[in-house]
């Protein structure tokens, strides 16, 4: 049953998905962290894996960057595949006291996109993962020594160029990191009636120009996937 979007046969896709942007990310994840992973779609190139974790059927896709590219993924995965649980894994940039590295487990998104307004009157829909989700990854990373934070974020539509007052704003409101995704994602959750929560590490810091090594990134990148995959099974 493809999608225009997605090209994977009707029960080819897990009620569980990990959502990185990258399809190369997914890719990556299936061969470490999944065993008997088989690509189940690659529209685009856009590629989605799916195999197995603890006995549990797991798949790993991309979602692209940006609400708009997560959206299309996404509402097709809920809709025509039936998805029941979404974690994005992701990079953020963090403000403050955050450091690179931190792990943010995104307990809400704030918003400078429309996504949700157009669907929602106009007015502004309060967005927020979904709790047995978040207090799962919570008590994962507990029980693997990981330190992360439960936090507010916020999923911004311009990488470059946006309001040149949004760190103040985020910095008065005490958000702790910049995305693109999430908001986008916890919106369609509501609406599409699955679960999400997006687990981010903080590759970047918006105040002190700092940015995490590629190398680096890799392994944030297994860490929140192996964190994930604890989180679903342990929700
Ligand atoms: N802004 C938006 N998205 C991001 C950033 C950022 O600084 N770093 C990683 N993802």
């Amino acid at each position: 049953m493809p999608t225009p979007h997605i090209d994977a046969e009707s029960g080819a896709i897990a009620p569980t998905v990990l959502l990185p942007g990258d399809p190369l990310r997914a890719r990556f994840i299936a061969e470490t962290v999944l065993e008997e992973a088989r690509q189940v779609t690659a529209r685009r190139n856009m590629l989605g894996f799916t195999g197995r974790w603890r006995g549990q059927p797991v798949t790993v896709m991309g979602g692209g960057m940006g609400i708009p590219s997560t959206a299309i993924y996404v509402t097709e995965l809920a809709r025509v595949y039936g998805v029941q649980r979404i974690i994005r894994i992701g990079t953020c940039g963090g403000l403050g006291e955050i450091r690179l590295g931190d792990v943010l487990l995104a307990q809400s998104a704030s918003t400078d996109s429309r996504f949700n307004r157009m669907q929602f009157g106009g007015h502004d829909l309060s967005v927020s993962a979904d709790f047995g989700l978040l207090r799962a990854a919570v008590d994962a990373a507990a029980a693997a020594k990981l330190p992360a934070r439960v936090a507010p974020v916020f999923s911004s539509d311009c990488f470059y160029d946006g309001d040149p007052q949004l760190l103040d704003h985020l910095r008065r409101h005490r958000i702790a990191g910049v995305e693109m995704e999430a908001a986008g994602l916890y919106g369609l959750a509501m609406r599409e009636g699955f679960r999400a929560l997006a687990i981010l590490t903080v590759s970047d810091h918006l105040d002190r120009d700092e940015h995490m090594p590629a190398e680096q990134r890799e392994q944030g990148l297994e860490r929140m996937a192996r964190l994930a995959l604890a989180c679903a099974a342990g929700d």
